[in-house]
């Protein structure tokens, strides 16, 4: 079958350039104990974004969707000593999940964790002021998207590296009369950053481990 090879290919890549160390298989094996799927990113996902986060050289990070702090930890690693991250997670239980888990990597004095409601803290951030951020991750729920879009923009310099998940799901992306509140969801994200003269977008196509999707990725002017 087609999908064996997609899956193995990516097995080989990461067992190759991502292998994930006791933090990292610590953080999937909490998921899995407290019964929850797995909407981490996968390995190779969580080094390409530690690479594009030393390619900026990011020393302010925001992420916008945590649970349990599996591409926070591939993304804190990214930055020097003075660097933060501060990542947002609306769930109290994924919260508790990823707080340990960041713990354990030893990393808890470079990320801040803050639990709430995206679109109610992402105005206190604005405030602060928090920002400019150097890179955004947003992994969060979908039918915002293009809200968190507006936020990132706001949270954003010229040069900020803005990274979407999960913005292509299997194809489904390609349904117009779609009835799926996370595919229109991201496909309003998709047009508005397309036709958006401030941000520079492409979108990456992957399959392997996470199955088909791809990763909305902007660079801010
Ligand atoms: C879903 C969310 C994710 O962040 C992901 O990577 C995969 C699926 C979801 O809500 O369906
Ligand atoms: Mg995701």
């Amino acid at each position: 079958m087609e999908s064996d090879i997609f899956l193995a290919v990516d097995n080989y890549i990461s067992g190759l350039f991502a292998k994930e160390d006791e933090a990292l298989q610590a953080t999937r094996r909490s998921i899995a104990d407290a019964g929850f799927d797995d909407m981490s990113i996968s390995a190779n996902q969580g080094s390409f974004l530690q690479l594009l986060a030393r390619l900026i050289r990011a020393q302010r990070i925001l992420e916008i969707g945590t649970f349990a702090g599996y591409s926070t930890i591939w993304l804190a690693r990214s930055l020097a000593k003075t660097g933060r991250l501060i990542t947002l997670e609306f769930d109290p239980m994924h919260a508790a999940m990823a707080k340990k888990n960041i713990g354990r990597a030893g990393l808890a004095d470079v990320v801040d964790l803050r639990v709430g409601r995206g679109l109610d803290l992402l105005p206190v951030l604005e405030k602060e002021p928090a920002g400019p951020f150097d890179m955004i991750f947003v992994d969060a729920d979908k039918p915002p998207y293009a809200e968190y879009y507006e936020w990132a923009l706001k949270l954003s310099k010229p040069g900020t590296l803005l990274v979407f998940d999960n913005v292509v799901r299997e194809g489904k992306v390609l349904d117009e009369n779609t009835t799926d509140e996370k595919v229109a969801g991201v496909q309003r994200l998709n047009s508005r950053m397309a036709a958006d003269s401030r941000a520079f977008s492409t979108i990456i196509t992957s399959i392997g481990t996470k199955y088909y999707d791809g990763m909305a990725i902007a660079v801010v002017n």
